[in-house]
């Protein structure tokens, strides 16, 4: 009998965890115009009264953001949050070292918090251990969270925040592996300091959850997790790929698996010598494609459907990872490396938002072992901005991913037919479910693997809606190359 070249199947009973709503999350750094004419643009005609681009936030809106990241990066290393409350013209102009420019410091504490409010998102906001203090960093938490007496909560209620912020997430520094980052340390230095912020910002308020910085360097994430990993929750990873070249893109996708699989591999060996309670978390606090955008160009790339295939393949991985990876933020929202792209007259989503689009509107919540059968390819190339190299075998050109929503009795099959030419025509078996005859089809794609949105055509790389009436569970699905396709079924 001839083996099937490719095959999907789930397993009713084969669940294998939970997906954490905060992996579909984002980050707006002081960079470009991610936040002055990305987010926030004092003066026009799109924005509302508080200066957010109402075109802006409606496509926030539209992905569900669960988790918002400010204000670095590499900004945060530098930042002192005291300039940015307050009134607004009294507000100091600085020098920002990270990206040498100068910050008007107009959007700031009160204005994340109230953008994070508008859209859903729980804020989390990372400390200045570069040019920064204990104390600057301890402030800013009384700032957001105290219901106390003390100075800092009584400023936020002057400022007309009579309610506590409640800012769940904190990061302690960024990228402080790198020479780039203002506040370079070795790990030993690092995690000390580490050490230091995590328990006493604790001590401050015991319910906030603590992101490390983490190096993508198991001697790095070794030495963090034994100094400081009793007061941490989440370690970061961040991954930059992408190239022009369409498999290295895409197969990219299993390099970044690779590297949180070692990451969570690191955790198991460190943490059982530091705590025993519950387990630290990955926060793949940085993520994206990033090979072209430089400084000069204010870090602007401009996604192909390629690109936003790779996030949705990203999107099935964390799925696989849901009991290690909880976190995870796109690098960056708008402009900056961005999903959305505006210019002063309007807006256009890329291909990678789409693929948010996709997965936040059209995946459930517990997620399934998913038997894929593939062809596969072996590949050795190199990706993202630093060049990263790396040799790949068996990567398949067909992957998925199923998720279900049991409260509304709803199957997610999402596919993707990695393949740049080839059609896949691929049994798809459902066992223990008995899903209906008629299903929903959501799928991404595009004329061809390069194509952009742009203000012409912002429809080039959209996701299309069909309804199919042979679904079931054995029935056979064509899957187009180079797509993304979420099956939808009803479950009776
Ligand atoms: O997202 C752009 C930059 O990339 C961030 O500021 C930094 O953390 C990373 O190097
Ligand atoms: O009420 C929020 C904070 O929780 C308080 O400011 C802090 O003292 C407590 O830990
Ligand atoms: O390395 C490629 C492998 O192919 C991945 O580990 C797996 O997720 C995929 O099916």
């Amino acid at each position: 009998m001839d083996k099937e070249q490719y095959k999907i199947a789930v397993n009713k009973e084969r669940q294998i965890g939970k997906v954490d709503p905060n992996i579909y999350g984002h980050f707006i750094e002081h960079l470009g115009r991610c936040i002055y004419g990305g987010i926030y643009e004092e003066g026009s005609s799109l924005s509302d009264e508080r200066g957010f681009r109402k075109d802006v936030l409606e496509a926030v809106k539209n992905i569900k953001c669960p988790l918002l990241r400010w204000p670095g990066g590499n900004f945060a290393s530098n930042y002192h949050w005291e300039d940015g409350i307050g009134p607004k013209d009294k507000r100091p102009v600085r020098f920002d070292l990270a990206w040498a420019k100068e910050e008007t410091n107009r959007f700031g504490t009160d204005e994340f918090i109230e953008y994070c409010r508008e859209v859903g998102a729980e804020p989390y906001i990372c400390v200045n251990i570069g040019t920064g203090s204990l104390d600057e960093a301890i402030h800013w938490l009384e700032y957001c969270n105290s219901s106390g007496n003390t100075y800092y909560a009584k400023l936020r209620r002057e400022n007309g925040h009579p309610e506590p912020y409640r800012v769940k997430y904190w990061g302690v520094g960024n990228e402080n592996y790198g020479e780039w980052q203002v506040g370079y340390r070795s790990a030993k230095e690092y995690a000390k300091v580490l050490r230091e912020y995590a328990k006493f910002m604790k001590t401050v308020d015991s319910t906030i959850k603590i992101i490390a910085v983490g190096a993508d360097n198991p001697d790095w994430d070794l030495e963090v997790i034994k100094t400081a990993g009793k007061y941490i929750d989440y370690i970061s990873n961040h991954q930059y790929l992408g190239s022009d070249d369409y498999y290295e893109t895409v197969a990219s996708v299993y390099w970044l698996e690779k590297r949180l699989k070692i990451l969570s591999q690191v955790i198991d060996i460190a943490q059982p010598l530091v705590k025993e309670e519950e387990k630290i978390k990955i926060a793949l606090d940085e993520w994206n494609i990033w090979y072209r955008g430089i400084p000069e160009n204010g870090n602007e790339e401009n996604y192909a459907l390629k690109d936003g295939l790779f996030a949705a393949g990203v999107f099935i991985i964390l799925h696989k990872l849901c009991q290690s990876v909880t976190m995870a933020n796109l690098a960056q929202l708008v402009n900056v490396l961005g999903a959305i792209y505006t210019e002063k007259h309007g807006l256009y989503l890329t291909p990678i938002y789409r693929a948010f689009e996709l997965f936040t509107n059209h995946s459930g919540d517990i997620v399934l072992d998913t038997f894929v059968q593939s062809e596969r390819y072996d590949i050795e190339g190199e990706g993202g901005i630093a060049k990263v190299k790396f040799k790949l075998h068996n990567i398949p050109y067909l992957d998925a991913s199923a998720t279900l929503d049991k409260n509304e009795n709803r199957l997610y099959l999402a596919v993707i037919n990695y393949h740049k030419e080839k059609e896949i025509d691929c049994p798809i078996v459902l066992n223990g479910f008995s899903p209906s005859a008629e299903a929903k089809i959501y799928e991404l794609n595009g004329p061809d693997v390069m194509a952009i949105n742009d203000f012409e055509n912002p429809e080039r790389v959209k996701i299309k809606t069909a309804i199919i009436k042979n679904a079931g569970p054995k029935f056979t699905y064509s899957f187009p190359p180079h797509s993304c396709t979420v099956v939808e079924f009803q479950i009776e």
